[in-house]
């Protein structure tokens, strides 16, 4: 039997796939909820949907091709009509913390180039206030200490990431500093001000990005908001 929070995850992913429709180029996201989505629409293509997926991370691309999703690239096109895609925490009106997987930087070139960015999560990702959990942000390696240093400056508490005793790198070779503000009140303004560090890549707030949030609950059910 499945535990409860991965039966949230399922369900949000499963129906998220729901909003796929013949024809369409999607966007695989990253990480345990997107995990769900992403075996639904191998499910769905295997039982002859026809759609080709751009993938946010390696990891999602390797269990696209175990599932035999066709995937295409940005040099082959453009147009994205759909993009699935986990979170770390959703607000009240739909702005997201993303990151806890590293995918970000990818995560979020595919979104917005994306016509319809749907945000998959279980019930207890949604807060009323963004911050409690910590923002992920990309930098560039060289002249990280000073980049962290700045972003303290903006009133968090930075922490290099790590996997084990190593740095942990990111699938475009650069570094994630997470950030702990505690409560983010002004997302946008944030999301600004990080931007204007030099060595700072990419955040993982995705502010006013999502169209919809499925929201998956321990019973198995989905709520919709837009
Ligand atoms: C990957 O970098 C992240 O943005 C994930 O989408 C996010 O952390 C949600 O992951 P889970 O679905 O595993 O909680």
């Amino acid at each position: 039997m499945q535990d409860p929070i991965t039966n949230a995850k399922r369900a949000a992913g499963e129906k998220a796939a729901s909003f796929i429709r013949p024809g369409m180029i999607v966007g695989l996201g990253t990480g345990s909820t997107a995990y769900w989505a992403i075996q639904k629409i191998g499910a769905l293509v295997k039982d002859g949907l026809d759609i080709q997926a751009i993938a946010t991370s390696e990891a999602s691309a390797a269990l696209a091709r175990e599932l035999k999703i066709p995937l295409t690239t940005f040099a082959e096109t453009q147009r994205l009509d759909i993009d699935i895609d986990g979170a770390d925490e959703v607000s009240e009106n739909l702005d997201v913390i993303k990151g806890g997987g590293g995918a970000l930087l990818r995560e979020k070139i595919v979104a917005y180039h994306s016509k319809q960015l749907i945000i998959i999560a279980d019930e207890h990702k949604y807060v009323p206030t963004l911050g409690r959990f910590p923002l992920a942000v990309e930098v560039i390696p060289f002249g990280w200490e000073a980049t962290g240093s700045k972003l303290q400056s903006l009133g968090c508490r930075p922490l290099l990431r790590a996997k084990g005793e190593e740095i942990f790198i990111t699938d475009n070779g650069n570094y994630i500093i997470d950030c702990s503000f505690g409560t983010i009140k002004e997302p946008q303004l944030i999301n600004d001000a990080l931007h204007n560090i030099p060595g700072v890549v990419e955040t993982g707030l995705f502010v006013q990005m999502a169209d919809k949030v499925v929201l998956g609950y321990e019973d198995g059910t989905t709520e919709v908001r837009e």
